[in-house]
Parts: C-alpha cells; sequence; structure tokens
C-alpha cells in the first residue's frame, strides 16, 4: 500500500515537470503502461493471502483511477494552454498592404510564335512539328543540295559526330526549316497546306547572329498551285503581321529548292515606303524596302524526293526567321540579338 500511495507523489512531481505532449506520453507509459510502475506494483499483490489481496485491490484500482485522472488534468490543461497561445501566434493583420505576385508572361520569341501560328491557321495552315535534329536527307539532299554543292556553304551547319546511315547521311542540327518539307510529302497526305516554326543552328555567333535561332516555314502542295497563289499568302501575312497598309514585293534570288526563287521585300514602316523621312534618307531600309527572307516555288527535284509526281502537282514554299521578322515589326534594334537568349530579365520584361 505504501508502494502506490508513493506512485502517487512520484507522477505528481513527473507531471509538474512535463511541457511538451511527446513528453506527456513518455511519463504515462512509464507509469501506466504495461510493464509500466504501477503494473509492476500490481505484481507484488498475487504474494498476498485472499483477504488482504481483495483489500490491496481495491486500493490499487482507486489509485489507477485517480493517476488517470491527473493524466487527463494535465492533457487537458496543456490544450488550453495551447489554444490560449494560438491566438496570440496566429492573429493577422488584415489591414497591411498585400504581397502582390509578380506577373510572368511569354519570351517575345514564343509570343510571336503564337501569333505567326493563328495568322497561318486562319487561312488553313496547320502547324507541323519537325525534327531540329535530323538526317542529312532531309535538311540537304532532299532539297535538291548536294554533297559538297558549294551552295552547302551558305549554311553554317554543326555536324553530330557519327558514321553514314546510307541515303540518310549523317545528323545535323538543321540549319533551317525547310527539312520539314520533305518529311511532311513522305506523310503522303496531299494536299499539304502546313506551315512548321522551329528552332535553327548555325555556326555563326555575333551581334547579329545567335547559334539558336527560329524559322518558319510555310509549304503548301496541290495541283495548279501558281506563283499568284504564293504572292496572294505573302500579301496577306504581312498585312496581318505588319499592318494593313503594307506591301511585299518578289525580288528574284536563287535557292537550290525552288525554281523560280525569290526574296520577299516588305515597304519600311518607318518611312512608308518612300524611302525619306522628313527630306532625309530613311535609316532603318534599303530606298523603301525592307528583307523578309526567301520564298519561290519548289523545285520538282524535291516533289520527287518527297514522292511526288511534279508533272501533277505544284508547290511553293517560303522560309524566315522568327526573331528578325519580329524585330522588324516592333521597329526595334536589338543592339546584340544575343540577349535574346541571355534570361537577363532587364531585358526581357521590356517586351
Ligand atoms: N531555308 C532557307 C534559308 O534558311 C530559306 C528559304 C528560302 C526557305 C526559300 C524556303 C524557300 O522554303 O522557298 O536560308
Amino acid at each position: 500500500m505504501k508502494d502506490f500511495a508513493q506512485l502517487e507523489v512520484l507522477l505528481t512531481k513527473a507531471l509538474e515537470s512535463v511541457k511538451e505532449f511527446a513528453e506527456l506520453e513518455r511519463v504515462r507509459v512509464e507509469f501506466l503502461g504495461r510493464k509500466g510502475k504501477l503494473a509492476e506494483a500490481m505484481k507484488g499483490l498475487s504474494a498476498l493471502d485472499d483477504a488482504e489481496r481483495r483489500e490491496a485491490g481495491k486500493i490499487a484500482n482507486e489509485v489507477k483511477q485517480k493517476m488517470e485522472k491527473m493524466f487527463e488534468a494535465k492533457k487537458t490543461e496543456m490544450e488550453n494552454q495551447k489554444l490560449a497561445g494560438l491566438a496570440e501566434e496566429e492573429w493577422i493583420d488584415v489591414t497591411l498592404p498585400g504581397q502582390v505576385l509578380e506577373e510572368g508572361h511569354l519570351h517575345l520569341t514564343s509570343q510571336a510564335i503564337e501569333e505567326i501560328t493563328d495568322i497561318f491557321s486562319r487561312i488553313g495552315f496547320g502547324r507541323v512539328l519537325a525534327p531540329d535534329i535530323d538526317w542529312d536527307w532531309y535538311a540537304f539532299e532532299s532539297l535538291n543540295i548536294p554533297k559538297n554543292h558549294p551552295a552547302r556553304d551558305n549554311w553554317e551547319t554543326f555536324f553530330i559526330k557519327g558514321p553514314e546511315h546510307g541515303r540518310m547521311g549523317r545528323v545535323v542540327l538543321t540549319p533551317h526549316t525547310s527539312n520539314s518539307q520533305v518529311r511532311e510529302l513522305e506523310k503522303g497526305k496531299l494536299p499539304i497546306r502546313m506551315i512548321n516554326i522551329g528552332r535553327c543552328y548555325r555556326r555563326q555567333i555575333d551581334v547579329s547572329h545567335n547559334p539558336m535561332f527560329h524559322q518558319f516555314e510555310g509549304f503548301m502542295v496541290d495541283k495548279g498551285i501558281t506563283i499568284a497563289h504564293l504572292k496572294g499568302v505573302l500579301d496577306y501575312f504581312a498585312k496581318a503581321y505588319f499592318g494593313p497598309t503594307r506591301k511585299i514585293r518578289l525580288r528574284p534570288h536563287h535557292f537550290r529548292f525552288t525554281e523560280p526563287s525569290f526574296e520577299v521585300d516588305i515597304t519600311c514602316g518607318s518611312c512608308d515606303g518612300t524611302a525619306k523621312i522628313d527630306g532625309e534618307k530613311c535609316r532603318l531600309c534599303k530606298a523603301g524596302w525592307l528583307e523578309l527572307g526567301g520564298a519561290g516555288m519548289t523545285h520538282p527535284n524535291v516533289l520527287k524526293a518527297g514522292g511526288i509526281d511534279p508533272e501533277k502537282y505544284t508547290a511553293f514554299a517560303f522560309g524566315w526567321g522568327v526573331e528578325r521578322t519580329l524585330m522588324m515589326r516592333a521597329g526595334i534594334k536589338i543592339g546584340d540579338i544575343r540577349l535574346l537568349h541571355k534570361n537577363d530579365l532587364r531585358f526581357i520584361q521590356q517586351f
């Protein structure tokens, strides 16, 4: 009986120093657990005779209940304390000014890509995807540019190390988006009205060249396609993207994969195509015109490479730089084109 009475005293002391719930649980196991102090004291009861055991058992039970109550009381007390603390810890001043979340936006180039995609989709040109790491065949050979042809020098190409794979040749980082043409023809679904916008790579780096840039490639294949269709589509794009007063012209040029080939020019937005601003020579353009990019009527060899009979079908194509086109519209001259991909927010946030 002394043991039981002592347990109560010990527990009172132990509970006084408890501050955390985990500690409280530890003390509970120590006293009331299956192998705890109370269970230990109970064991002693078996040595007593019947009458004594009954008497002591009763007391033991009372002590047990008392101890349980002490725990409950301590627990309630701690919970109340915690709640009272919460009000102090968690109050917020709803009158403080809020935190303004910064709103991001698409990169200048992505904005242009979305807009170009949209403009062409309105006249039925669906966006297709072509790999930007591709076989030599799609980037050059199938486009009527054989190996060792000097025209290849126009494309300062990165070649991936590795062996040649028969007709496909080596693997290249595509220097233009024209690799999409024969890839699309090979799908064998005619007519074609596609736009491919993708990354291109060339071994050039200076203030006006980044080794990675973007082009958009248009390609239309059907029976009876003529230069008139090409002009119509380019004129539509120029007006939709640059504004309704702009005009385009086709200037003879040479590409291996088109015949005839053109450079496409657009009237200058600064001098309105007059080449003069306040009597002074316009400094943005060449005689009232700005150069947009290449275009032409698809060479019969390209159609043949894609398994299409050039006697039955004709096609036109064009390929322009995205960065170049967007800068032309914004009338911005970026002093160093590499800034576009430097991830300097001070630059990017301006657009
Ligand atoms: N691929 C050419 C280049 O990167 C541009 C080009 C010219 C694309 C004429 C065409 C085209 O589709 O018809 O310089």
